[in-house]
């Protein structure tokens, strides 16, 4: 079965890999990536490496950011606008992860200004969405996706299959526990048909990505889901072999 949409595996190095480490380690997933691959590898460094990971991988592996600031410019000590990550070679940005959520207070608003910096500075987002434990748990998954998307649905909808979506449960992330495939897949389909609401085109173009204790062996299953386009990778993608693993079954479906 072919994938209706390009599979998309981002790797997420968090506070990780930000030494020679991490130039090894984007050199060395380059050289493994075809001129005419038919999986899109992203990954996202720390920012203090974006610069020179963007020259080893030479344009065979996007490179992303992990964060952007909503302003242009400006009085924001300590912060990167959307074009000064373009301009450090950086193709994509992740946006609204639930570590940021969850440790420096993004709200859905602010996820939404973000989104909407960078399109209009010609990044490509991804932008992740997902549920806690406590949430699912009270049967409330769909509701809180469901708010998250609608928050930013209309920043992307003029520009459709630019940006990405990760759903992410939050209860999956670092954890060793995966969404089953069918839990994944029944929040993959409603986010989609959610799109679908805005426009058509926009469900049918729009990557969805899950995230979540994805691995090379847990992969596949995920990956052959109808509406699962990617995946968005945390500790399975600071090692060469793990993260290729979790590429070369997207090479299976794609
Ligand atoms: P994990 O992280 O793969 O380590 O669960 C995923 C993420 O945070 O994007």
């Amino acid at each position: 079965m072919s994938k209706p949409r390009r599979p998309l595996i981002a790797g997420n190095w968090k506070l990780n890999n930000g030494g020679q480490d991490g130039i090894d380690l984007a050199r060395a997933i380059a050289a493994e990536v075809r001129g005419n691959d038919s999986v899109d590898v992203v990954v996202a460094p720390p920012a203090s490496l974006l610069h020179r990971v963007s020259e080893v991988v030479a344009g065979k592996v996007g490179v992303s950011a992990q964060n952007v600031h909503q302003e242009a410019s400006g009085a924001f000590t300590g912060e990167l606008s959307a074009g000064m990550l373009l301009f450090a070679g950086c193709k994509w940005v992740i946006i609204g992860h639930s570590e940021r959520r969850q440790f420096f207070a993004e709200t859905d608003e602010l996820v939404k200004a973000k989104t909407a910096a960078a399109l209009k500075a010609g990044l490509q987002p991804i932008v992740c969405i997902g549920e806690t434990l406590a949430e699912r748990e009270a049967g409330k998954t769909l509701e809180v996706v469901n708010r998250q998307l609608d928050a930013f649905s209309s920043v992307i909808k003029d520009k459709p299959g630019v940006a990405a979506i990760a759903y992410e449960p939050v209860w999956a992330i670092g954890t060793g526990k995966v969404a089953t495939n069918e839990q994944a897949q029944e929040v993959h389909a409603a986010i989609r048909q959610r799109l679908a609401g805005i426009s058509a085109e926009l469900s049918r173009t729009t990557r969805i990505l899950y995230g979540g204790s994805v691995k090379a062996d847990n992969a596949l299953g995920l990956l052959n889901q109808e509406d699962i386009d990617g995946a968005l990778v945390g500790g399975a993608s600071l090692k060469l072999d793990s993260f290729m693993g979790i590429v070369n079954a997207a090479r299976q479906v794609a």
